[in-house]
């Protein structure tokens, strides 16, 4: 594709929720000379970061909004069930000229397909509690009218974020469960995955929601292998399911109860990304070199 990139520069973004894949996106955005705002829910010593905290009611003072222009949320639903985002700054979001609204949400609103592959045509299923939480919220982004783009994710890692922290850390469980796959994501294709959507803006089709996930889902096995490979360790003798269940967290179990292989169609043949890490292999090489 031989088109010129529109440019961000300039821009003001707000990074509502500055975790994981906040962080990420926020140095990033940064370095194309945009200005990134953070939140979190506690203060921090960081001139460009600010409290938003839902819980308790705290909200960013006017000031931050001036000039904003782009939005990315990465808030989880609320124990009730709603979105933070929503819940607190809606009518202010409102009241701005903004550009774009991306919201990350995640594949789990697909439900348990057994296994299948789904797409963004498919209708969602959730099965979880939390994942029905997640699919209202997702609708009352569609319905509040705001300029908003969706990212469905599966299992987000990166480096600080691996199965290597758990080797580590001692903390690893190899479970096997057969016929089981997830998919994943490295946290630098999420954040260059919006960037490029956001640079091709001009010339792309808009979808309101679009998955963002690596080419290969596989097992959990296969990952934790090849890492223990990587390590030049040998790998504990893998744990049956069934036998390792009732050890589990009730978290840690959910996961387990849901296989399903998400399409990345959209994003990579539709719209054109190319993914920086393709699959696991990849992605966790970058892990182990920056851990
Ligand atoms: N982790 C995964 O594998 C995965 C997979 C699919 C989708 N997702 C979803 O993708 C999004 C980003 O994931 P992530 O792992 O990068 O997130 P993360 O590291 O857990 O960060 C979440 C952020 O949300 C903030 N937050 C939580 N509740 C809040 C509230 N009530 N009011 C204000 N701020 C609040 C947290 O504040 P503090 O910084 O103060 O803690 C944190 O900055 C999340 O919605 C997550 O559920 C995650």
């Amino acid at each position: 594709m031989n088109r010129p990139a529109s440019s961000l520069n300039n821009k003001k973004f707000l990074i509502l929720g500055c975790g994981f894949s906040g962080s990420f996106f926020a140095k990033k955005i940064r370095q194309l000379g945009c200005t990134a705002l953070t939140s979190s829910r506690s203060e921090k010593k960081d001139s460009d970061s600010f409290v938003f905290n839902s819980e308790n009611g705290l909200v960013p003072n006017r000031k931050i909004f001036d000039g904003v222009t782009h939005i990315l949320s990465c808030i989880p639903p609320d124990k009730n069930g709603n979105d933070p985002v929503l819940m607190s700054l809606k009518d202010k979001l409102k009241s701005l000229s903004l550009e774009w609204i991306g919201y990350l949400s995640t594949t789990g609103v697909y439900g348990n397909t057994k296994g299948d592959w789904v797409s963004e045509i498919d209708e969602p299923n959730p099965f979880q509690k939390r994942s029905h939480k997640r699919l209202n919220c997702e609708k009352e982004w569609i319905k509040s009218g705001l300029p908003v783009q969706i990212y469905r994710l599966p299992g987000i890692y990166g480096p600080g974020r691996s199965p290597f922290e758990a080797i580590k850390n001692k903390k690893i469980r190899v479970i096997s469960k057969k016929d089981q796959v997830f998919s994943r994501i490295h946290v630098a294709d999420i954040t260059n995955a919006i960037i490029y959507l956001l640079q091709n803006k001009d010339y792309l089709k808009f979808y309101q929601i679009i998955n963002i996930s690596d080419d290969e889902p596989c097992s959990q096995l296969e990952v934790i292998r090849y890492c223990y490979d990587l390590l030049g360790l040998t790998m504990p003798k893998p744990i049956l399911f069934e036998d390792a269940k009732d050890e589990l967290s009730p978290i840690a179990q959910s996961f387990w109860m849901e296989n399903r292989r998400v399409s990345n169609k959209l994003l990579c043949e539709t719209l054109g990304y190319k993914l920086i890490y393709k699959n696991y292999k990849i992605g966790l090489k970058n892990c182990y070199l920056n851990s």
